[in-house]
């Protein structure tokens, strides 16, 4: 890969990486959307069937196939937190950018779930206790962080390419 994007759910890494794919005429890969090609149904369905664990288990086998490919990746929001994805993201050897933001502007965000059974699950104060449990593993995987609150995704676009 030639840039990963981590962050939490809401945090626009689906939004930004297409575009900064458009602009750096580079593929995109949303390993969102490569679980879901991979296990042929929804995440709603793998979560539904097989638990988070089972979903847990198709992305890190999809991040591995990530591996050797060249293009913009956007990870799902629990991806850099399995101590086994950290060494995979860490092998990969791209610039880990990590999209910021506060708490307010992320629950703002998430509010209608939008296929995300974590959000349906955890509820707003569920919701609160992951974003800051996580936190210190975002900053661990991360090259770069961006704080997204008062940004469009076209502005937090700009600042990656300034900086890479
Ligand atoms: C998850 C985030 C989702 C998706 C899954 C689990 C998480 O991705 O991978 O629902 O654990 O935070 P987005 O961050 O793209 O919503």
């Amino acid at each position: 890969m030639d840039l990963i994007l981590v962050g939490f759910m809401g945090s626009g890494k689906s939004t930004v990486g297409k575009l900064l794919a458009q602009k750096l005429d580079k593929e995109y890969f949303d390993l969102d959307e490569l679980v879901v090609q991979r296990a042929g149904m929804s995440i709603q369905e793998i979560f539904e069937q097989s638990g988070e664990a089972g979903f847990r288990k198709i992305e890190q086998q999809c991040l591995r196939d990530t591996e050797h490919l060249s293009g913009i990746l956007s990870t799902g929001g629990g991806t850099p937190i399995p101590e086994n994805n950290q060494q995979i993201l860490n092998k990969m050897g791209a610039p880990v950018v990590l999209l910021a933001a506060s708490i307010e502007t992320t629950l703002a965000r998430i509010t209608d779930s939008d296929g995300r059974p974590l959000v349906e699950q955890l509820g707003p104060s569920g919701l609160n206790k992951l974003f800051k449990q996580r936190q210190i593993a975002y900053s661990q995987v991360s090259d770069f962080q961006i704080h997204t609150d008062r940004l469009s995704p076209v502005e937090v676009t700009e600042q990656i390419m300034e900086q890479f």
